[in-house]
């Protein structure tokens, strides 16, 4: 453990964007599978809800901790970057996690479910064709060009700062968190949880929370 690599803002971005991108992925595959076999073979109603909740909800975080704190740190710096449009697309992608949240609210209701599991797929069909089409950029002109901005060393503080930040706004946490981590391969898992304070992930995440989100690990990585 003691040779992991330091995290550093652009593997912290990287990370994060991982964990978006597998989540999509999943929701989609899971509410396809969902339309053409019943919720059955899922876990159950409510955990299959709750990963996708879990979704929107770290998703939606990391575009406002972007918007609020990331993209005006890093404007003076990056005069060049194309912050202006990226928060315009984060824009785009709320009004979709919008109605994906409130199809999700629809669904408790028995004879809408069909309906809004396909609004779900739509929706979701949509954020995972537009989602690569966001990242490169950022990545490109923005994320990419940190190291030549900001000294390695003072970088994990910053992961720090703007990981807190996700957490304010990415709830519950006892799904939030464990999504972000499980949808991680392990190593990069254990980098990525430098970001977050140590009781969160020792004994919070493994301990305190593990019965309310264990039953998602279907949806996760081991
Ligand atoms: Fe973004
Ligand atoms: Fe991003």
């Amino acid at each position: 453990m003691s040779n992991q690599p330091e995290s550093n803002i652009a593997i912290s971005f990287s990370n994060i964007h991982n964990i978006i991108t597998r989540g999509l992925k999943v929701s989609y595959e899971s509410v396809q599978r969902v339309l053409q076999r019943g919720l059955e073979g899922e876990e159950s109603r409510e955990v299959f809800f709750n990963f996708i909740r879990a979704h929107t909800s770290v998703m939606n975080a990391h575009h406002l901790t972007e918007d609020e704190i990331v993209f005006p740190y890093f404007r003076d710096k990056l005069p060049e970057a194309p912050f202006d449009s990226l928060t315009y697309y984060h824009h785009l992608m709320v009004i979709v996690l919008d109605e994906i949240n409130l199809a999700v609210d629809k669904c408790a209701h028995e004879d809408q479910l069909e309906t809004e599991l396909t609004n779900i797929e739509k929706a979701l069909a949509q954020l995972n064709d537009d989602w690569p089409y966001h990242i490169q950029p950022e990545t490109d002109e923005f994320i990419n060009l940190a190291d030549a901005v900001i000294p390695v060393e003072e970088q994990l503080s910053l992961v720090r700062l703007f990981a807190e930040y996700d957490l304010k706004n990415a709830v519950p946490h006892y799904l939030t968190v464990p999504f972000m981590l499980y949808n991680l391969p392990q190593d990069d898992r254990v980098v990525f949880s430098q970001g977050m304070p140590a009781e969160v992930v020792q004994n919070l995440v493994p301990v305190v929370w593990k019965e309310k989100w264990e039953a998602m690990k279907p949806y996760l990585l081991a």
